[in-house]
């Protein structure tokens, strides 16, 4: 990143030694702040992201059982009534019958935003050299970042990558999945401490979106080869989601 050597990782079993195995050698994230990069402010070094040693580990523990299950169960009220908001935008929304973007509509653009800013933040700083076989050693000091685009796409770990197919993470084929391959909230000790809030918010609130509401994909919308664009970590639809929606 920026004059910094930088290793990118496109293979899911050097993307597990590196996040799993060999954890202690890779514990810290890699320095975010670029020039001229949203990450230069003083305290952007004391947020969770970018905390290292033992700091780092002393509020990972203590954060860690705020997402236990019965803290996420007390909760899903406040979920709930926070998306109630948004309902009340979609159902004014379904009275139109004009098509909008999904973005423009603040909660799920706090979400999506939410998302996009953190995705590929998995990057790591390689704490002393690291050997990846006789010939290549990855220098203490480099930044090390696990390619999940790369990953995510390839046919190497997936039939017809391209395809949209929720079938694949079924229980019946769940184990089709190549060992971390699949990571969207990153892998290892150091992976998305908010992992299970987030999937509560989304399973919630798209049940009851779906129980509500039919959506239909707008006419602005790309369909095929979706234009995509990048962000500091991560990439969005260029052009917006566009749907309708009308009540069920
Ligand atoms: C769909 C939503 C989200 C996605 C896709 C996402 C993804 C990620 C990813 C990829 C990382 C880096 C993991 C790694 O280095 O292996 C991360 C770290 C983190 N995420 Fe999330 N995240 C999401 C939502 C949240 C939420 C809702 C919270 C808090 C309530 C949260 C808090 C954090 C924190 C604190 C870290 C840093 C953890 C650490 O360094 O120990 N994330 N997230």
């Amino acid at each position: 990143m920026g004059a910094k050597p930088t290793v990118l990782v496109a293979d899911a079993d050097l993307a597990k030694d590196i996040q799993i195995k060999d954890f202690h050698n890779f514990t810290d994230r890699a320095n975010l702040k670029l020039k001229g990069g949203p990450f230069t402010e003083p305290l952007f070094d004391q947020t969770f992201l970018i905390l290292r040693g033992k700091q780092w580990k002393k509020v990972r523990s203590v954060s860690t059982p705020t997402f236990s299950a019965s803290k996420l169960k007390t909760m899903t009220p406040i979920i709930d009534d926070a998306f109630n908001n948004f309902i009340d935008i979609i159902d004014n929304r379904s009275k139109t019958g004009v098509e909008f973007d999904i973005y423009d509509i603040r909660f799920y653009g706090l979400c999506f935003e939410r998302n996009a800013q953190i995705l590929s933040a998995n990057a790591r700083e390689c704490r002393e050299d690291y050997k990846l076989n006789d010939t290549i050693v990855i220098p203490k000091g480099s930044s090390v970042v696990v390619d999940v685009h790369y990953l995510h796409h390839s046919p190497d770990y997936w039939s017809e990558p391209e395809v949209f197919d929720p079938m694949r993470f079924s229980a019946d084929r769940k184990h089709e999945i190549y060992p971390n391959s699949w990571q969207p909230f990153g892998s290892g000790p150091r992976n998305c401490i908010g992992m299970r809030f987030a999937l509560l918010v989304v399973k919630l609130s798209l049940a009851k979106l779906l129980l509500n509401y039919r959506l239909i994909s707008g006419a602005k919308t790309e369909t095929a080869n979706l234009s995509l664009t990048t962000t500091i970590f991560t990439q969005s639809p260029r052009n917006g989601i566009f749907l309708k929606v009308t009540k069920l």
